[in-house]
């Protein structure tokens, strides 16, 4: 390994690897969202764990382009978003410049925020926790930092996993598109491999489930544990964007929401 490669740990791989997609980030469906249905979707989704913010203070975790922490800042909460990237920062605070938000978009590490601790009504993030290094430490951190009878809200799914449907709906598609290089996400083969090299390395790297979450939280005295498998609303609503395959893949992976009560 060269010098410069040898502190370059599976953090940094991460971070480079969602800096390197941060510019054409929100051109994909199921990132930003693009239909009126949709955005309607989401604020039901949020509504129904969590209510409408009414002021209270919420910590949008990996905050990339800013998707989640708008939906927030709607729904009247007091948002900042936290990502480690500077470039999804800058797309994020771009967007919010333009949306006249008062979101703040700050730089840190979702496992170790260095926030203040038990200051925040309500902690989400999407698409986090299957690539944290160290998730029982980060839910720890996540638990101390919420005020008593705050909320978390995770969304996730397992990308791992590949059932018996998923595998068919991607040699259909493979067929398909044999001698494309460039996947519906805009990523490269080269991204692709990078994806793929990160998801073997992270503690969830058998796929994540909603019950090991669930476990965890439970662990950590997390209460009112609530899991939504039922993601069909939002996914019905991207699904003209997204084209069939994408749609269909989507409509079988175990995606799900999860929120949870600090007592
Ligand atoms: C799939 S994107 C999701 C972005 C956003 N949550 C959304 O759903 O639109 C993942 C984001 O997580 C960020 N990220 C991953 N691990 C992180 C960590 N430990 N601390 C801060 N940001 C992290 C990446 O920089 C990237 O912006």
């Amino acid at each position: 390994m060269s010098e410069d490669r040898k502190n370059y740990t599976i953090r940094d791989e991460i971070k480079d690897y969602w800096s390197l997609r941060a510019e054409t980030f929100d051109q994909s469906v199921g990132h930003e969202i693009f239909t009126e249905t949709e955005r309607n979707a989401w604020y039901q989704l949020i509504t129904k764990h969590v209510g409408k913010g009414h002021g209270r203070k919420a910590l949008d975790l990996a905050s990339g382009t800013g998707v989640i922490s708008h939906l927030l800042f709607d729904l009247d909460f007091k948002t900042t978003g936290l990502d480690w990237s500077e470039t999804m920062l800058a797309k994020a605070t771009e967007k919010s410049i333009a949306r006249n938000s008062d979101i703040q978009f700050i730089l840190g590490d979702a496992e170790n925020t260095m926030q203040p601790l038990a200051s925040f009504d309500l902690i989400t993030m999407r698409h986090l926790v299957w690539t944290l290094v160290d998730p029982k430490a980060a839910m720890k951190h996540w638990f101390d930092l919420l005020r008593p009878t705050g909320k978390l809200l995770i969304v996730d799914g397992n990308f791992k996993h590949v059932s018996w449907q998923r595998q068919l709906i991607k040699w259909i598609e493979k067929t398909y598109s044999m001698f494309q290089k460039v996947d519906k996400h805009g990523r490269t083969t080269e991204i692709l491999e990078t994806h793929n090299r990160i998801l073997e390395q992270v503690y969830f790297n058998e796929g994540l489930t909603a019950n090991a979450i669930v476990e965890m939280l439970t662990n950590l005295g997390f209460e009112n544990i609530i899991v939504q498998t039922d993601l069909s609303a939002i996914h019905k609503a991207q699904a003209k964007g997204l084209g069939w395959f994408k749609y269909l893949d989507r409509s079988v992976q175990h995606r799900f929401a999860i929120s949870a009560t600090k007592p």
